[in-house]
């Protein structure tokens, strides 16, 4: 068995602890405070946050995507793919060091997102965006944590709170979608968002796609004209 080798460390902003990423043979792993936030082996169902909500908004013209964590640079490749050329993706990342890394070791999984001139990247709290801009966004894809269960940051609650819906939604241009990653079902969150006017759908996908594996929840949140 190849041992784990520890790449780099970075304290996430807030006092939350440290993220470390680790390194055995192709496989790479994310972890918080000993947990794993993210593995390389395992990420279809990241890939399908971006296509069900950039399937739905890729006909509009020069549509813009708001994601929120980096993480392994999965579900902004997969926007990407989605999206045409008139696109513009703003990918907010709390941890510095996690944009380094996609610039660096992790470049290669995702087939370098970074690189493409669709995408801006900011180092910031993705809360921020939503709190200070308005229509601004087609689409916003939060995968930022283990979903409205929180894993990385107690400060994260506030995305998922009813506050933070509301921003969300006006965060959103007319008919935008809200889609959310979570690590499990949370009926409580799905009846946040249909208070806060959204009409919800909730998929399940599988950490591995078509191999299976974890079953994760998407909410696919639409805003009203
Ligand atoms: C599970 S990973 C995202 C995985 C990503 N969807 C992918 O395809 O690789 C979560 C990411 O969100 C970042 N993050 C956590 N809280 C955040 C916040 N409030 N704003 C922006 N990024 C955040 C973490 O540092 C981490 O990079």
């Amino acid at each position: 068995m190849i041992p784990w080798e520890l790449l780099g460390k970075a304290l996430v902003p807030g006092n939350s602890g440290e993220l470390r990423l680790y390194r055995r043979g192709r496989e790479f792993s994310i972890r918080v405070n000993g947990c794993e936030l993210m593995n390389s082996r395992a990420h279809g169902s990241e890939d399908a946050l971006a296509e069900l909500a950039c399937a739905r908004i890729a006909d509009r013209p020069r549509p813009r995507v708001l994601i929120g964590g980096l993480g392994m640079g999965y579900t902004l490749a997969s926007a990407l793919h989605r999206l045409g050329a008139s696109a513009r993706v703003v990918v907010a990342e709390l941890v510095p060091a996690v944009v380094d890394w996609n610039r660096g070791p992790l470049a290669d999984l995702a087939g370098h997102p970074l690189q493409d001139t669709r995408v801006t990247v900011r180092e910031i709290d993705v809360a921020r965006i939503l709190e200070t801009e308005h229509q601004a966004y087609d689409a916003i894809l939060l995968d930022v944590d283990n979903g409205p269960d929180g894993l990385t940051r107690e400060s994260n609650n506030w995305l998922y709170s009813r506050i933070g819906l509301d921003a969300a939604f006006a965060a959103l241009r007319p008919a935008g979608v809200l889609a959310v990653w979570a690590a499990s079902h949370n009926q409580s969150f799905s009846r946040r968002l249909k208070l806060a006017g959204f009409e919800v759908t909730e998929v399940h996908a599988r950490a591995r796609g078509p191999h299976g594996g974890a079953h994760h929840t998407i909410w696919l949140a639409v805003r009203g004209s």
